[in-house]
């Protein structure tokens, strides 16, 4: 192996790193009502973190182009830019008013690979569907209505529609999904925001109660979702959707030339990756920052692909007080 090998055991503590830092950036801000500044906490952190790293990196999912994101837009570079060329995918906190509200389920979010890992999505919106492991391919499919996804879900997993649980956004333009799917006796776990986390319930079915998830949400965390279960294992597909002509352009600018690909979880994410997410509110997949006096305690779970490897990491930071 050479010094410019992606060495994902050896970067999967760095990364680990950069996430809990994010989180405890973002910890003064859980309740406050202020999304930006516990946004903008995490982005600091998360970058001076990343710059720590013997890494040629470059952001291809971040906090946005770079004429509106001062910082960890697409295309800036980070790490030491000694050791290998690698790609970022990013959200410094997924759920920033999950975190303004003190509600349940934000993350700090990092995926890195090889050069050309991940799809560089644009930000546009992204239909998606995610189950968990252990079902035949294609199980279901975009392709698919939703009450006959849950149909399917059911048949493969030899129980009523009733017995499972459709994880989605509650937002108006899913008003007909959520009809749908309720008319065929599936439950609902309707969360605000934090589609990342939705797509991982999916990976811990038994831990979560949560089978599958649809609907639409932002593409790039789309991508991120992919990275978290290609560790994890199960399904997801995406297919961007397009609200007007601009958000084409930000495609084409992107590299996408098929505006009706379906991607698969492995066409978004197409070699192996690390993956770190860090609590910053308590939830299914990770409790939140903890705060006592003198400490301040994160958890963050951290991922290999390659091996299926995944880790739950308990980090305690003494603190003035
Ligand atoms: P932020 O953390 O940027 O607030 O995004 C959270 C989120 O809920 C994502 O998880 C989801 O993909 C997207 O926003 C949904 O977008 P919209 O709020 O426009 O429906």
């Amino acid at each position: 192996m050479t010094k410019t090998d992606f060495n994902d055991r050896m970067l999967s503590l760095g990364l680990a790193r950069v996430a809990e830092q994010a989180a405890i950036a973002s910890a003064d801000w859980i309740g406050r009502g202020d999304e930006k500044a516990a946004d903008q906490a995490a982005v600091n952190a998360m970058r001076e973190q990343l710059n720590k790293l013997d890494i040629a990196g470059v952001v291809v999912i971040g906090e946005g182009e770079r004429d509106e994101a001062p910082m960890l837009f697409i295309g800036e570079e980070v790490g030491s830019g000694s050791g290998p060329g690698v790609d970022i995918a990013l959200d410094p906190l997924e759920g920033t008013t999950l975190t303004a509200k003190d509600m349940p389920n934000a993350l700090t979010v990092i995926a890195m690979g090889p050069r050309g890992s991940m799809l560089h999505a644009p930000d546009t919106y992204m239909d998606k569907l995610a189950v968990g492991p252990g079902y035949p391919q294609d199980v279901v499919s975009l392709s698919m209505s939703p009450s006959e996804r849950v149909e399917a879900l059911a048949a493969a997993k030899n129980c009523a529609p009733s017995d499972i649980t459709v994880c989605i956004l509650e937002r108006p333009r899913h008003e007909a999904m959520i009809a749908e799917v309720r008319a065929t006796g599936a439950s609902i776990r309707m969360i605000t925001d934090g589609d990342v986390a939705g797509v991982m319930h999916c990976a811990e079915a038994d831990i979560t109660g949560i089978d599958m998830y649809m609907g639409q949400g932002g593409a790039p965390e789309g991508v991120l979702a992919a990275a978290a279960l290609k560790c994890m294992g199960g399904q997801m597909w995406g297919k961007l959707v397009f609200r007007n002509a601009d958000e084409k352009s930000r495609a084409s600018k992107a590299g996408i030339t098929d505006f009706d690909k379906i991607y698969s979880r492995d066409e978004m994410v197409t070699q192996d990756v690390i993956f770190a997410a860090s609590g910053v509110t308590s939830g299914s997949i990770l409790p939140g920052i903890k705060r006592e006096v003198g400490r301040i305690t994160t958890e963050t779970i951290l991922m290999r692909s390659k091996t299926g490897s995944v880790r739950r990491m308990n980090y305690r930071h003494p603190i003035e007080s």
